[in-house]
C-alpha cells in the first residue's frame, strides 16, 4: 500500500495510508478544480466593480485558497490570518484570536475562504470580530461543507462540496500534520472510523 512520502503515487487512485490510518479516494483533483472555477465565476460575477477582500484562514485553506484567486479576474486583495483557540481564559470555552489581522475592514467586501466547515465553532466564534470592524459585507466561501456535522450556526455562501460527515484528508487538510500536499481529497475508511 503507498504511504505519505511515496514518490508519484498519488495520482494512482489507490488508498494510501497515513500515519496509522488508511483514506480511499473520494474527491479528484480534476472534480476539485471544476469546482474551484464555478465558485471564482460566481465571485467575478457577484463581486464586480467591489474590489473585494479575501481573508484565507490557515493553516488548511492555503491550497484553496491560492487556486481559487487564481480564477478570480476582478480587482481584488488577499490576506492570510491564523485562528488560535484557547481553553479556559473565558467559562464560555474556547476564545479564538486572529494572528495577523493587520487589514482595516471597514467599510469593505470581506470573503473568508475556508477549507471545510464542520461543526461551525471556529466561524461563529471568530466572525463577530470581523463584524466589529463594520465590514460593508462578509461572506464566507468553504471548499466543504460537512451539514450533518454543523452544531453552530454559520451561513456558508459559497460551497464546493456538501459532504458527509467522515473525516476527509488531502488539497490542504491534514491527518495530525500529514498529507496536506496530495492534490485530491481521500476519505477515511469505515473499517479505521469505527475504531475513532
Ligand atoms: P469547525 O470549527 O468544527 O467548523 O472546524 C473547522 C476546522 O477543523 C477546519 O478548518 C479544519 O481545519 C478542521 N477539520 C474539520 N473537519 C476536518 C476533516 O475532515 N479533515 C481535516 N481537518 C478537518
Ligand atoms: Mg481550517
Amino acid at each position: 500500500m503507498p504511504t505519505t512520502g511515496s514518490n508519484g503515487l498519488w495520482g494512482n487512485r489507490a488508498a494510501i495510508r497515513v500515519h496509522d490510518k488508511v483514506f480511499e479516494p473520494y474527491l479528484t483533483a480534476a472534480m476539485i478544480a471544476g469546482k474551484v472555477r464555478g465558485i471564482a465565476e460566481q465571485i467575478n460575477h457577484d463581486y464586480a466593480g467591489k474590489k473585494p477582500l479575501f481573508i484565507a484562514i490557515l493553516n488548511g485553506s492555503f491550497i484553496f485558497a491560492a487556486d481559487l484567486f487564481k480564477e478570480i479576474t476582478i480587482d481584488a486583495e488577499i490576506c492570510f490570518i491564523k485562528l488560535a483557540s484557547y481553553k479556559g481564559i473565558r467559562s464560555t470555552g474556547h476564545v479564538v484570536t486572529a494572528i495577523g489581522l493587520d487589514e482595516d475592514l471597514f467599510d469593505r467586501h470581506v470573503i473568508i475562504i475556508e477549507d471545510i466547515i464542520d461543526t461551525g465553532k471556529t466561524l461563529h466564534e471568530f466572525l463577530p470580530q470581523l463584524v466589529h470592524q463594520q465590514p460593508a459585507t462578509l461572506r464566507i466561501a468553504a471548499l466543504l461543507h460537512k451539514p450533518e456535522a454543523m452544531v453552530y450556526p454559520v451561513t456558508v455562501d459559497y460551497t464546493g462540496f456538501s459532504v458527509p460527515n467522515k473525516f476527509l484528508l488531502g488539497y490542504g487538510l491534514d491527518y495530525d500534520g500529514l498529507g496536506r500536499n496530495i492534490p485530491g481529497i481521500y476519505k477515511l475508511t469505515e473499517k479505521d472510523a469505527a475504531v475513532e
